[in-house]
Order: C-alpha cells, then structure tokens, then sequence
C-alpha cells in the first residue's frame, strides 16, 4: 500500500490519504499528535514525511506522489498543515508531486469523500504496474537463441478446422525478432478468415494478430529491439526508410515494406518460420501469427511498448480498439460537438463510441441489431441507440431514421463497424448533406460491392475507409500505451472473456460467436 498525500513540517502536521483501504484521513499536528501517539516531537520525526522524503528516504519508489489540499482548511491556515515545505522537498530530490489545492474545501468528511476514488484510482494504478512487473520477472529464462523451439500453437488446417499443435519455429533471419507470446485476443479479422470469408485466406496457418509478447531473440542487423523488450506486434508495419513515401508521409500509415510477403503468408524472405511435426511448412497470418507460444516478426512490425504495461490488456492495441479510436481521431478527425452515427458495437464499434466521446462529440448514435450492446455503448458515451432489426418507425430505413427522424439532415460522420456492405450503404446514406464524411471500418467478405446513388457524394457527402485507423504501428501503438498507463485511455472494458493457455483459443472463438463478448483473451503465460 501507498501513502498518497501528505504533509507539512514544523509546527504542521500530516495528512495522509491512504488510498487503497478505506481508511482515509490521518492528522498528526505535530506536537500534539506526536507526542499523543509517539511519546515525543522527536520520535514523531522518523515520522515526519517531508523529513524522510529530504533524507532519501524512498528514492525511487514512487513515481509520483499526490496531495489534494482543502484551501479553507483550518490547519493550513494556521501553519499546521505546509504541503508548500513537502513540495520543495520533494523538488529539491527530483520527486514528481500532484498537488492539488482544492478550492472552498475545508477538512471534513466532504472533502475527503470527494477526492477518495481519485486517490484509489491512483494507487489502483501502481499496484497493477507492480502485480505485472512481478508477473513479468517470473517467466521463464530461455537460452533458444540459435535454436528452434518446439511449442504450442493453434493451426488452421481448412475453413473452421483449428486445433492446437506441436510446431517447431526457427529462429528469426535478418530483420527479424522471436517473440513469445504471453496474451492474444481474439478479432473477426481471424475468424473470417478461419470462416473461409477470405479470399486470401490461406492453409495450413497459424492466426492471430492481436498479442502482447516478449522479445525472445533477434536476428542479423536488428537494433530496435532486444530480448526481453516488451512488444505489440503490427500487421501494418512501419519501415520508417527515408525512400519510403508511405512512411515519411503523415497521410497515411499503410508502409508497403513486405506487403507482398506478409499476404503470401511468408517472412520477407518468402520462407516460413513455422513446421508441423511432419517438417511441413506452416503459413503466417498477417505478418503476426501470435496464435503460437512463440512467432516470428518483422522487426518493422514490432512496436516497443514499456515493460510495465500489461501486456493481457494491450494486446487490445494491435487491431480492434486502435482501430476504432483512430478511425475517430485520424481518418475523419471528429471535431467537438459533432454528430455521430455508429454502426455495429463490437469492440471496433465501441471504441469508436468512446473515441468520439473523448473528441467532444455531442451526439452518438449507437446502431445494432443486438440490444444487448447498448449498455456499454452508453457507458462509453452514446447519446442514442438504435435497434436497426426491431426497433425502426413503421415503413422507414435506419437511415431514414437517422437523418430525418433523429436528426434533421444527418449526422456529421458515421462509421460502420459491421463489414456488412449493406450497412456501408446506410451509414453514408445517414451522413449529413453537404459535407457527412462516412468511414468504412468493417471488412466485407469476399466478392462483396459497395453501392448508392452517387448523387449522394454530389450533395456533398465523402465515403471514406481506413486501415488501422491510420496509426503507424511503431509510433503510436507506444502512445496509445501511455495513455492506456496513464488512465486517460481505459480499454479493460473490452475485455469481456479470459482464458488460459493457447489451447484454448477455440473456446474464445465460441466466445467471441455468443454475441456477449467484445474481446475473448488468451493468456498464454
Ligand atoms: N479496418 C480495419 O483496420 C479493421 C480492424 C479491425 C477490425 N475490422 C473489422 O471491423 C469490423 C468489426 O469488428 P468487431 O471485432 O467489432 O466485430 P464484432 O462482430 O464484435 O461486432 C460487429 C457488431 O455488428 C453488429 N451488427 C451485425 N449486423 C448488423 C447490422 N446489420 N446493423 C448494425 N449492426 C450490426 C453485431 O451485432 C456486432 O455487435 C469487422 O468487420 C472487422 O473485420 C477492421
Ligand atoms: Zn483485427
Ligand atoms: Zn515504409
């Protein structure tokens, strides 16, 4: 447990917020209550926070410290209380503090009731970086480099025939990185693919491309990263070369690198990295693979993310939810007090949902054919939910009812977030006259085609799409991440199903069919 908030010195005394259990408010004015409780001024001092954190006292174990501080506190206008003197303590031994002077609260229970949660939340925080870097200590040392490693892993044999293996992966070539793979979670991409929806789909292969994994070892000329880096693969990669005009342009993340490779399901090289215990060769899946115990990646599809995030929930960030909240912040750039329509509440339609929540927009209409949805919709923001299946006016389309009965002329963006070309249609059809911009997030099966009338886009309207929602994988996927740490970005919601061992993952895949389920993660360690 943490001490959260203190202090003052001389004749002050300390208030402390124990954050994580319930007690809340401590005072020790100095001499009295050192005396009352210690015996003496003196004993009180080892005490005394500003003192012990001046001495060194517990350099380096805190990150940050946060006071929240009554400005019409009694005790801190009589002298007793000095968060000034614990202030430039702190300062002066390079401590980071949070001071808060809340304004027109005094020392009462008000007080403290209105900032507790702030300062469980703050704590809760920290413990979950500790409860994962103890986790993370404790994996297993491996001494495989040079070696092939025989492992675990899920092989799709043809449409819908997914079972665990023994494979045997090779270590990585030039440019390359072994990875373990310590979570993965679970998209519709994966199960299109293993629904046989995609054309490109190819068998044997190993799916998954959702993971948060752990550098095992890297191949020739590999300099990004280093065993034990903690890392989110990418299936869109970054090469990050000065000749590369995707890269060097801010109008786009889609790096055509080693796109050819990574859609023929081989590494760079046009080899695999993956045999059966037949010694028959395995394909990848969208550069990724991380439905094994152990994968082979592109170093330029690798984004380094900090060690103390947990890698069960940032897993979230190599597809779905970044996908959502991009196509929200890059792609259409959702201004404040915008409208918005959203199509489908998977986990892609939701981030959508709270990316355009945290972009200001005024309105969010949540559209779905399953009610059950609704519920996190609006606790991620929506303003209005539609049921497109049983829950439209008499004689009316979705869009009908979007731009006409709910709105007047449409909303200013919509999104669909289904793959369902039908639904395409109707989210650019609800978008407003004159400038809606609609987002094609959803992936349509194969030999599927969009249409309207183009007079739409005459009046006005922009059909658009994106890929990964425009992120750059080893620029931003690491951003994402510090917000995710941060608590401006909370993504646990998305995280509706658990499950141990890679084993499991076709229970997921059932999960993921229930329609309760948002993201089914694997942990695989
Ligand atoms: N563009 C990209 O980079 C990218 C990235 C990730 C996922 N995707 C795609 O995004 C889509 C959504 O992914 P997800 O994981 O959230 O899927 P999901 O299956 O969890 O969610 C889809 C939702 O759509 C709803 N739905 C179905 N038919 C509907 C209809 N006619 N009208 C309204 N809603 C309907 C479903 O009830 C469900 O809630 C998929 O097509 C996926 O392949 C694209
Ligand atoms: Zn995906
Ligand atoms: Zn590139």
């Amino acid at each position: 447990m943490g001490v959260s908030a203190c202090q003052a010195k001389g004749g002050g005394g300390i208030l402390y917020f124990f954050g994580v259990l319930t007690k809340l408010s401590y005072i020790f004015r100095r001499k009295k209550a050192f005396t009352g409780y210690l015996g003496s001024v003196k004993a009180g001092e080892a005490h005394d926070a500003t003192l012990l954190l001046a001495s060194g006292a517990g350099k380096g174990s805190f990150d940050d410290i946060l006071i929240d501080q009554g400005s019409v506190d009694d005790f801190l206008s009589s002298g007793q209380l000095q968060p000034q003197a614990f202030t430039a303590a702190a300062s002066a031994v390079n401590q980071t503090v949070t001071y808060n002077l809340r304004e027109g609260y005094d020392h009462g229970y008000n007080f403290v009731s209105s900032f507790a949660s702030s300062h469980i939340e703050f704590h809760s925080k920290r413990m979950k970086k500790q409860v994962n870097a103890i986790r993370v200590d404790s994996l297993p040392p491996t001494d495989m480099t040079g070696k092939v490693i025989e492992c675990k892993a899920m092989v799709a044999r043809g449409v819908k025939n997914m079972s665990c293996e023994t494979i045997f992966v090779s270590p990585p070539k030039a440019g390359e990185v072994r990875v373990k793979v310590v979570a993965n979670a679970l998209c519709h991409t994966d199960i299109y693919t293993l629904d046989g929806l995609d054309p490109e789909g190819l068998f044997p292969a190993i799916l998954g491309h959702e993971a948060g994994c752990i550098v095992e070892s890297v191949g020739e000329g590999v300099t990004t990263v280093k065993p034990g880096d903690h890392v989110v693969p990418g299936y869109t990669p970054q090469c990050n070369k000065p000749d590369c005009i995707f890269c060097m342009s801010s109008k786009t993340n889609l790096c055509p690198a080693i796109r050819s490779t990574q859609g023929q399901g081989v590494m760079p090289d046009g080899t695999t990295r993956f045999k059966d215990k037949d010694g028959k060769e395995i394909f990848h899946f969208m550069g990724c693979s991380t439905m094994a115990e152990y994968t082979v990646l592109a170093e330029i599809s690798c984004a380094k993310i900090p060690k103390e995030a947990p890698l069960d929930k940032c897993c979230l960030f190599g597809c779905g939810v970044s996908t959502g909240l991009g196509a929200v912040w890059n792609t259409c750039k959702v201004e404040k007090g915008a409208s918005v329509a959203v199509f489908g509440l998977g986990a892609v339609g939701l981030s959508v949902v709270q990316g355009a929540k945290m972009a200001g927009a005024s309105r969010i209409i949540a559209v779905d054919v399953n009610p059950k949805k609704f519920e996190a919709a609006i606790k991620l923001g929506a303003t209005d939910c539609v049921d497109s299946m049983n829950g439209l006016p008499e004689g009316k389309t979705v869009q009908q009812y979007i731009a006409g009965g709910l709105t007047k002329w449409g909303v200013d963006y919509s999104f669909d977030c289904t793959g369902i070309v039908s639904v395409m249609r109707a989210a650019l059809e609800c978008s407003h006259r004159g400038w809606g911009t609609s987002c094609v997030i959803g992936v349509a099966a194969s030999g599927h085609e969009l249409s309207t009338r183009p007079f739409q886009l005459v009046t006005g309207r922009v059909w658009k799409g994106t890929a990964f929602g425009g992120w750059k994988t080893r620029t931003d996927v690491p951003k994402l991440v510090d917000s995710y740490m941060s608590g401006e970005l909370p993504i646990d919601q998305y995280i509706t199903h658990n499950f141990s061992g890679v084993d499991k993952t076709n229970d997921a895949v059932h999960a993921l069919h229930s329609g309760t389920c948002l993201r089914a993660v694997c942990k695989y360690c």
